[in-house]
């Protein structure tokens, strides 16, 4: 990154990462303008809106997909990218339009964006660009409540450690996938030929309060609101045993490594990065479970389905030794302490949360696991 950020455009700024990202920024920051800028398609983004005013970041409703609403958001100096349509399985059941104009033609919308006004940007990409069948085709064993590597097998990109960034990206990896890869080629050609400084973090799951947890995104979450509220839950997939395995990050560790890499604008412009919590932030929804079920007192049957859906992976844990080695950032928060504060606030602000992450949310049908995410 090149200079003083004192104008910075979150795209997505009401959602999960982006209002997180959005008010710790201006938090840091003293005298910056932050602009959140949503069109609150997620249902649950609208109640970013409060903490984003009360902390100070400076609101406005637009749409990624239209070159005109970003226009009236005026000059900025650092675009974070984080407005998605989010899921892998989007896209499937009555049409991809939306996915791909927000994930792939929004970025684009976003970039013209960033070149008319010289912005840095950052791009929040996913572990979901690595293809399915190479990750399925990891030597997976079963190893007490999870499946796992053994521990001295290694190949192209993977390791016992998890996987890197050069892990092969041939084969097919969801829309969703595609769209974020896609966007990734764009961003670093306008970070090339327009002289913009750009990073890429392609993160594995994130997780904290205030992410809206549903069906087919944000299974940690969940997971833990029907712990604390009721609702059915099922492990979905290879098996139906919930022996599928991610690692998991805290939103605030997020927010710590990215302040690292843009005070350090050299080393990081026109990089990619595997980010996420590692094997030591890594469970898999059995064991997620006991967690949840060892903080709310009270276990939970969990029912199971053995069939897999097409975009489901049953082990990704990132390797990001990389990142690490380049900033010195390392992720703080433990699992147990994640879990803590999921709980905590799911039980501080129950009234609100219940209908949108309880059983009248609205996402009741196949109560999906991990499967689904990152
Ligand atoms: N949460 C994770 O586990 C995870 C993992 C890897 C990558 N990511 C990436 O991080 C970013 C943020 O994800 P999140 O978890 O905060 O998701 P989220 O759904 O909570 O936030 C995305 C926000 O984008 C907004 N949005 C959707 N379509 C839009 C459009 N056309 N115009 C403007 N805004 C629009 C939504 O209303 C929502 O508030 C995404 O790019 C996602 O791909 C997330």
């Amino acid at each position: 990154m090149t200079r003083a950020h004192r104008t910075i455009l979150v795209t997505g700024g009401a959602g999960f990462v982006g209002s997180h990202l959005a008010t710790l920024m201006k938090r840091d920051r003293d005298g910056a303008r932050v602009i959140a800028f949503d069109n609150l398609k997620r249902r649950g983004s609208e109640l970013a809106l409060q903490r984003l005013a009360s902390g100070g970041v400076e609101f406005r409703h637009g749409d990624v997909r239209q070159a005109a609403d970003l226009a009236e958001v005026g000059a900025f100096d650092l675009l974070v990218d984080c407005s998605a349509e989010p899921s892998v399985h989007a896209g499937y059941d009555g049409g991809a339009d939306y996915l791909v104009d927000t994930n792939l033609g929004g970025t684009a919308r976003c970039l013209e964006a960033a070149r008319r006004h010289g912005a840095d940007i950052l791009f929040l990409s996913t572990s979901r660009v690595y293809p399915i069948a190479g990750l399925r085709g990891l030597p997976l064993e079963r190893a007490g409540d999870r499946l796992d590597l053994p521990p001295t097998a290694a190949g192209p990109g993977w390791s016992h450690a998890g996987i890197a960034r050069d892990f092969p990206l041939d084969g097919a990896r969801s829309l969703y996938g595609a769209t974020k890869l896609a966007s990734e080629l764009l961003v670093h050609e306008y970070g090339a030929m327009y002289g913009l400084a750009t990073v890429v973090d392609r993160c594995g799951v994130l997780t904290g309060p205030w992410q809206m947890g549903k069906v087919d995104q944000g299974f940690f979450v969940l997971w833990a609101a029907r712990h604390l509220y009721g609702g059915p839950l099922s492990y979905m997939g290879f098996g139906g045993e919930g022996l599928q395995v991610r690692d998991v990050l805290h939103v605030a560790d997020l927010h710590a490594l990215i302040e690292r890499q843009l005070a350090d604008p050299g080393r990081h412009a026109g990089c990619t990065y595997n980010v996420g919590g590692g094997r030591d932030l890594s469970l898999s929804l059995r064991e997620l479970s006991a967690l949840c079920g060892a903080r709310a007192g009270a276990g939970r049957t969990v029912g199971g389905v053995a069939d897999t859906a097409p975009a489901d992976v049953p082990w990704y844990v990132t390797d990001a030794a990389a990142v690490q080695a380049a900033t010195g950032w390392v992720p703080t928060r433990r699992l147990e302490g994640i879990v803590e504060d999921v709980f905590r606030w799911l039980t501080d602000h129950r009234k609100l949360l219940e209908p949108i992450l309880g059983m009248s949310g609205g996402h009741r049908t196949g109560e999906r696991g991990q499967e689904s995410e990152g």
